[in-house]
This record gives structure tokens, C-alpha cells and sequence, in this order.
């Protein structure tokens, strides 16, 4: 039996290299080889504040962005979570097993959570309708990257809450969490992920970033104290970061990366870094346009959501028998 392989991504803010190496280049490996279905997560996008008109367009700048970096329709099922209503379904059900102590363990609901004057319920109870899109899909795979850890447990532990309860339903899903690219750092604080929302642009790499702008975000990105170019997370995690990313968007080991530096400086590395960054994002960046442009989305998140339907249904029918419910 093929393998089943889920993820989502949300459509709010740019994404960035980290969404890209942790997660999207991933989605484009597994294509070739599992049934896979990834999805444009716009009722998790809504647990924070949106403007409507700036979320319509986000959803389609996201789903442009999957054709862009890769992924076929013909291979792969995209579709938007929302187009779905199966989602919000289970979701409410999982609401009704999760317990209240399990959600307020969640490190995302804090640091979201945290300072704001007015949170929703919707952002302490996500995890849950994470599970939901997980489990519906009776998928065996998840490919994320390490902050969406913990949410991944919780969706394993509420597969076999429900199976206990109510009989086998569902598949216990696997966490796919790459070894190197799993948790790509800010480029000013290498103790913080890098993050469409923090307030620093200069933070991050956006997939939509002009070349220019690539090129002095990564001029400016912090470096460690001594001069060398070394692999070590703990010690040198400014420069050990922009190993791992020269890494993965040139197909080369981090070792190998590193003999290549051999006695060169900071200023060397973070140019060519640069360079080969705007080489692997420029061809995505026109194949965006060109996607984003062509009217064609729509019609293929349409198509998407007809077979994830199909699918889902079949799910929901043995939750709803199993669970009691309906006349
Ligand atoms: P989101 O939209 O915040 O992020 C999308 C994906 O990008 C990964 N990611 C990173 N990977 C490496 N380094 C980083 N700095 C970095 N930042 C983000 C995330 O881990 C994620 O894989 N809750 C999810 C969306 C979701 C989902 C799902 C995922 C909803 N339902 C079902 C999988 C399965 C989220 O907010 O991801």
C-alpha cells in the first residue's frame, strides 16, 4: 500500500526559507513517492486576526507558491482546508476528547498567547483541528518542521484516545522531521526560529525576496565571535545556521561546505551564500508569477478539494457511526 503523506502550511505573512527547507522542499521529495496531500490551512490562519481581502489573496499566493517550488497537481492533492468542511467537523469532536491540561501545555498557544489582551479560543483549541486534518486523511506521514512537534504528539495521543474509545478509525500518524533543516534559525538572534511574524524583516529570507534584498539580509546576518567556519550548534550557532541553509539549497554536506571554507573569512562565505541563495529562488520566483498570474489556481484548488472531499467522507462516515452521532 502507498503511503499517505499530510502537511499544511498557513496563509498569513510572507513564507519564508525556514517554511521552505523545514517543510515545502520536503512536501516535493514525498510527492514521488506517497499519495500525498498538502493543504492551504486558512481556518487556522483565522485563530489569529486576518483582513479579509488580504486573506483571500494569501491563499492563492500560498497555493502559487507550492506549483512554484514544485509540487504537481497531477502527483500531489492541494487543496484549501476551508473548501473542506470535513475539517471543522472532526475538528469539533476532537475538541470533545482533548483535555483542557493538554492544550495549555502547548508552547505555540503560549507564545502566541502571550501579551495579548484579547485571545481566542480558536488559537487554544488549534491543536485539535490540526489533528483533525491529520487524521482525516488516515495519514502515516507528516513532514513538518520541529516547532510543530509537540502538536504532532498530540494528534498520535488523540489517534489512540479515539481508537480506545470507539474502536480502530483511525491511522496513527508518523512525525517526518528532517535532520538538518528541521529548525532554521532568525538571521539576527540564532536563538530564535526564523518567523513570518517577527517584526524584523531582516530576520528572514522571504521566497519572495528580490535578489538584492537576499544578498544584504545575508550580509547583515549576525555571525559568532571568533573568524571560523566551523559546524557547531552550540558554540557557533549564528554561523552553524548559515551552514545548514548553504547546505540544503546547494545539495552539499555540511562537511563539505565547511573544507570548501577552509581558512576563508565570514565575508567570503556569506557572499557566495548569498549568490547561491538568489540562484535556487530565482527560478521559483518566476515560475510563481507566472503561475499567480495565469488564472489557473483556482481552478486546480477546486479540483483538489473535489478528491480530498471524496476522501474525507469516507473517514467521517465511520467517525460519525462509531462515535454515535446523527439521526
Ligand atoms: P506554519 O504555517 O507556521 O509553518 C509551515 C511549516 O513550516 C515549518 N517551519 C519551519 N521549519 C524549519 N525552520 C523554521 N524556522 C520554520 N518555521 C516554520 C513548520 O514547522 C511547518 O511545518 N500548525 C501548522 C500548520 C498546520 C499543519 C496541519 C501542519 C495545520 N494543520 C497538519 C501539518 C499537518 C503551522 O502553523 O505551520
Amino acid at each position: 500500500m502507498t503511503s499517505r503523506v499530510f502537511s499544511g502550511i498557513q496563509p498569513t505573512g510572507q513564507i519564508t526559507l525556514g517554511n521552505y527547507l523545514g517543510a515545502l522542499k520536503q512536501f516535493v521529495a514525498l510527492q514521488d513517492q506517497a499519495d500525498a496531500y498538502y493543504c492551504v490551512v486558512d481556518m487556522h490562519a483565522i485563530t489569529m486576526p486576518q483582513d479579509p481581502d488580504q486573506l483571500k489573496e494569501r491563499i492563492k499566493d500560498l497555493a502559487s507558491l507550492y506549483l512554484a517550488v514544485g509540487l504537481n497537481p497531477e502527483k500531489s492533492t492541494l487543496f484549501v482546508q476551508s473548501d473542506v468542511s470535513a475539517h471543522s467537523e472532526l475538528g469539533w469532536i476532537l475538541q470533545c476528547l482533548v483535555h483542557m491540561g493538554e492544550l495549555s501545555r502547548m508552547t505555540q498557544f503560549k507564545e502566541k498567547g502571550e501579551g495579548k489582551e484579547a485571545v481566542s479560543a480558536g488559537l487554544f483549541t488549534y491543536p485539535a483541528l490540526m489533528a483533525a486534518d491529520i487524521l482525516l486523511y488516515q495519514s502515516h506521514l507528516v513532514p513538518v518542521g520541529e516547532d510543530q512537534k509537540q502538536h504532532l504528539e498530540l494528534t498520535r495521543d488523540l489517534a489512540i484516545r479515539f481508537n480506545a474509545r470507539f474502536g480502530d478509525t483511525f491511522t496513527i500518524p508518523e512525525i517526518m522531521l528532517l535532520k538538518q533543516g528541521a529548525r532554521i534559525m532568525s538571521l539576527d538572534d540564532p536563538n530564535k526560529k526564523m518567523s513570518k511574524s517577527n517584526p524584523n524583516p531582516g530576520s528572514r529570507i522571504e521566497m519572495l525576496d528580490p535578489p538584492d534584498v537576499i544578498r544584504k539580509k545575508i550580509s547583515r546576518a549576525v555571525t559568532d565571535s571568533d573568524r571560523f567556519i566551523r559546524f557547531d550548534p552550540e558554540a557557533k550557532p549564528a554561523v552553524s545556521n548559515l551552514l545548514t541553509i548553504f547546505s540544503l539549497v546547494t545539495d552539499q554536506s555540511i562537511e563539505d561546505v565547511v573544507s570548501a571554507y577552509d581558512g576563508k573569512g565570514y565575508g567570503d562565505f556569506k557572499k557566495e551564500l548569498g549568490e547561491a541563495l538568489v540562484a535556487h529562488l530565482t527560478p521559483i520566483q518566476t515560475r510563481y508569477a507566472e503561475i499567480r498570474n495565469s488564472g489557473e489556481i483556482e481552478r486546480l484548488l477546486h479540483l483538489g478539494a473535489e478528491k480530498a472531499r471524496a476522501t474525507a467522507a469516507t473517514t467521517m462516515e465511520a467517525v460519525r457511526k462509531n462515535v454515535g452521532l446523527g439521526s
